[in-house]
């Protein structure tokens, strides 16, 4: 545990008090920090048609990536659930994109944590790389 740590987690859990989430009624907070070293939020925001609701980690990557960071090193995702709650596979692949081995902290009920990185959530992922390794001469 360090500074760094409590700091994103502690953002993670504030911003999960401003979830949308009046079907599922689960609250989720995420927060990433960015290569620049700032943290930014997002919360999941539901939708009456429900397939269009945002989960909380693409909604803090989407922050982060609109204020101009282009490498995330770590994210923090908070519930309050007695087993902490890993990211789902849409937001795992999203996460990717900006950083293959960031760590992910995630935080449960008492502040209880886990500690992991995207690799293992997300082992043998697709990543812009692939697509570069691809010279588009068939
Ligand atoms: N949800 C997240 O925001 N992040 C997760 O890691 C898991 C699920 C949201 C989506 C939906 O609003 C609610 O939690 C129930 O699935």
């Amino acid at each position: 545990m360090s500074a760094d740590e409590d700091a994103l987690v502690a953002a993670a859990w504030a911003v999960r008090e401003h979830a949308y989430a009046p079907y599922s009624r689960f609250r989720v907070g995420a927060a990433v920090r960015g290569a620049s070293g700032r943290i930014y939020v997002g919360a999941n925001v539901e939708n009456a048609a429900y397939p269009v609701g945002a989960c909380a980690e693409r909604s803090a990557v989407c922050a982060a990536v609109s204020a101009g960071e282009r490498q995330i090193v770590a994210v923090g995702i908070a519930t309050d659930t007695d087993a902490p709650v890993s990211p789902c596979g849409l937001c795992r692949q999203t996460l990717r994109e900006f950083g293959a081995d960031m760590e992910v902290v995630l935080a449960s009920r008492g502040d209880a944590r886990r500690r992991m990185r995207l690799s293992d959530l997300l082992p043998m992922s697709f990543g812009p790389e692939d697509l570069a390794a691809d010279d588009g001469a068939d």
